[in-house]
């Protein structure tokens, strides 16, 4: 039995968080990583730097990272 590809790919990595700037979550995950906050990673990714729109689900993001961080230690 072999499991079939599905057909879409899901990858939450490549969701697109900023539309404005086409930030994804994974960009924002590797920033965090290097240590940056919110307004480095805006300054670096243009997020936070349009309509404003997705502040809050990159704060949100942000801090369940920062919880699974520290959970992790
Ligand atoms: S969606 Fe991020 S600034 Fe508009």
């Amino acid at each position: 039995m072999t499991l079939s590809m599905t057909t879409e790919n899901t990858n939450p990595e490549d969701e697109v968080m900023c539309h404005c700037s086409g930030t994804k979550r994974g960009d924002i995950q590797t920033l965090f990583e290097q240590g940056k906050d919110m307004d480095a990673i805006s300054r670096w990714t243009g997020a936070l730097s349009g309509c404003g729109g997705c502040e809050w689900d990159i704060s949100d993001f942000l801090h369940h990272l920062a919880e699974q961080k520290k959970n992790n230690v």
